[in-house]
């Protein structure tokens, strides 16, 4: 398998563009450690083909955003029709009123809902609805949120910018309770799940804390929303936050993102300058239409069983060649992690796998589509095989 064409795109594109690519996850040292697949051609249902011709099995699926699969006939055809009558116009959409209707209730705490194209977008929207509902500052926050200025605490962000938000991590909750007692915070923003945490029970924890303290809890289910079986992982864990934000498999793959909350904390957003030109941009809207509708038509608890036995059985792999020391498989079915202790074993497998046709995220989720079939999976469970039995007696791979 080789990967010379990307390669010879990606160095001419070093040259015009800072990190050769847009994002972060995708830059090549990360994915595939400088020696994988770059730029791709075609890509269909659960696979991928590159621009040497090489074809994959997917489970990044763009990072989380593809959940119905690449290009499904159907949903093609939803949004052709869609750009024949109109992509952006002078005037708003009808397609923003129906889709708020198709989310509002499904996701338990959305009453209202506001529409954006990127996640870091969204995110920063409700911290500024926070900022405003509380007429308090400061942030508490577990998880990551995008690039924008409040969400970060690299290079290049102001100090007053950064000393607004304060971040934890969950085997610190102990910490959350006396930060919130002790200081005013406007909300609490978490990814509802990050690997096997946070426990139902450190969510309850949040939920009451926030209550008490008068601050806003804040779920960013930009990777869970619409990948658990009753639509959120706020329904799935049973506790319901106060704003939420949305993105990936919202739309598919198209830019959209979401903040949706209670009515009285919403109504807030009605005296706040939050707007954008391409908040109307009717090719996403569509093609969140189509998806939710489909979601809700379907359900995901075929790809939900598929995702639990694919687990289990990578369990199972690891456990027969005496490495379940060497690494676990976290998460839930739709979006879990073969998580290994050891980076460099890691990165074996992960570019094992990948010269076999399979595409396994390095440090983080693999996501399943409902595009995957038992075909899919169970070549999947054939490579991951090989490849950690040759890695467990020490032999090249
Ligand atoms: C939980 C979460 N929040 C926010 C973001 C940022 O979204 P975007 O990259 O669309 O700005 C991401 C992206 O990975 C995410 O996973």
């Amino acid at each position: 398998m080789g990967f010379e064409v990307s390669k010879r795109i990606y160095e001419e594109s070093l040259k015009l563009i800072p990190w050769g690519v847009q994002t972060g996850s995708k830059r090549p040292e990360f994915l595939f450690f400088g020696d994988g697949p770059i730029y791709v051609a075609k890509a269909k249902g659960s696979k991928l083909w590159d621009v040497d011709g090489n074809e994959y099995i997917d489970y990044i699926m763009a990072l989380g955003a593809v959940f119905l699969g690449y290009n499904r006939d159907e949903w093609l055809k939803f949004i052709t029709e869609q750009m024949e009558r109109f992509v952006l116009t002078s005037l708003s959409s009808v397609l923003e009123y129906e889709l708020a209707s198709e989310i509002a209730g499904f996701i338990p705490s959305v009453e209202m809902i506001r529409f954006f194209k990127t996640g870091a977008e969204a995110t920063s929207s409700a911290v500024r609805v926070a900022r405003a509902f509380t007429g308090r500052e400061k942030i508490l926050a577990c998880g990551y949120f995008g690039w924008h200025d409040w969400a970060n605490t690299g290079y290049g962000i102001p100090d007053e910018v950064k000393k607004l938000t304060i971040w934890f991590k969950w085997d610190e909750i102990d910490r959350v309770e006396g930060l919130l007692e002790n200081d005013e915070f406007a909300g609490v923003i978490v990814e509802p799940v990050m690997g096997d945490e946070p426990t139902r029970e450190k969510l309850e924890f949040l939920r009451d804390v926030t209550k008490r303290t008068g601050t806003l809890l804040i779920f960013d289910e930009i990777k869970t929303g619409f990948r658990f079986p009753s639509g959120s992982a706020q329904s799935y864990f049973g506790v319901i936050p106060d704003l939420t934000v949305l993105g990936k498999s919202l739309a598919n793959g198209m830019p959209l993102s979401a903040l949706g909350g209670k009515r009285d904390v919403m109504k807030e957003m009605a005296k706040l300058w939050i707007s954008t030109t391409y908040g109307s941009e009717a090719l996403s809207l569509a093609s969140s239409l189509f998806t939710v509708r489909e979601i809700k038509r379907a359900g995901i608890e075929k790809t939900w069983n598929l995702g639990e036995m694919m687990m289990s059985e990578i369990s199972r792999i690891l456990c027969s060649y005496g490495m379940d020391k060497n690494a676990k498989v976290v998460g839930y079915p739709t979006m879990f992690w073969v998580k290994f202790e050891d980076e460099d074993m890691e990165r074996k497998f992960i570019r094992a796998v990948m010269r076999r046709g399979i595409l396994l995220k390095r440090g983080g989720y693999n996501f399943l589509s409902m595009a995957h079939d038992r075909n899919d999976v169970d070549r999947t469970l054939d490579v991951v095989d090989e490849v950690l039995r040759r890695i467990g007696r020490g032999d090249d791979v």
